[in-house]
């Protein structure tokens, strides 16, 4: 079972951060899942729409320009990477799962998975574009067609798997809440891999792995690897630490 690490190490550093990315790698996660926005012609790793809970200041960070996003520190701590950052930084490191959570320029985007495996180490099954509107993942696969999709989502369909099939999508990635051993096989049956969100907890993990799921994202890898290898982890070990 894969453990991606969620918004990278978000346990134990800023979320979407290169420091919460340094942390998943630190604990040898097989992936990173970040959030990208596209804001003044840049595409940012950010997750939040409004800037209260990272940056501690009112509004919307769509709002604002590349200049103004530059002053920011995520928790205080640490500035917003550009997604060209985050690429340049993993060097095809580790599976990278980029999440779009706004519509972003689809043109732009291609050329940056492009330029990530001609120039920055990544081979293209090293990356992963998701998102719940399955609008932009089709016009990405339109332009980019070796693209490898993870189609979201955060309901149980009456047809299970189906919409990933529709999709092209390489993997299906469902809510805790509601996947089911159905879900998972269904969607096996169709080729397509599972990856369940968000996952830390002892006795999530053991059921899904013994569901046969794919992968989870995890907030904190290291806790999570630990877990899977039945070593002893401390009860303190998902209060945050940063
Ligand atoms: O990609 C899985 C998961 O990250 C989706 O939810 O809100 O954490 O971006 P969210
Ligand atoms: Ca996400």
């Amino acid at each position: 079972m894969l453990l991606i690490a969620h918004r990278g190490a978000s346990a134990v550093a800023p979320e979407n951060t290169l420091a919460s990315f340094e942390r998943a790698l630190d604990a040898k996660a097989d992936g990173i899942e970040i959030d990208i926005i596209e804001v003044d012609g840049e595409i940012y790793v950010f997750h939040d729409r409004y800037l209260e809970r990272l940056a501690a200041q009112p509004g919307r960070i769509q709002d604002l320009t590349q200049a103004q996003i530059s002053t920011l520190k995520v928790f205080g701590q640490h500035p917003i990477p550009t997604l060209q950052e985050t690429l340049s930084f993993l060097q095809g490191r580790c599976l990278l799962n980029i999440e779009m959570k706004s519509e972003i320029d689809t043109h732009r985007l291609a050329a940056l998975l492009d330029w990530a495996c001609a120039e920055q180490g990544f081979a293209n099954n090293q990356l992963l574009v998701s998102s719940f509107d399955h609008h932009w993942l089709q016009s990405l696969k339109n332009l980019r067609p070796q693209t490898l999709l993870g189609a979201l989502t955060a309901s149980c369909h009456l047809d299970y798997a189906a919409f990933a099939t529709t999709l092209e999508a390489w993997s299906a990635h469902i809510d805790i809440n509601v996947v089911n051993s159905r879900f998972v096989e269904d969607a096996h049956q169709r080729g397509l891999k599972v990856f369940v969100y968000t996952v830390d907890e002892a006795h999530d993990i053991a059921w899904l792995k013994k569901m046969g799921v794919d992968g989870i994202f995890t907030n904190h890898p290291q806790l999570s690897r630990n877990i899977l290898e039945g070593l002893p982890v401390s009860q303190n070990s998902l209060l945050r630490q940063f």
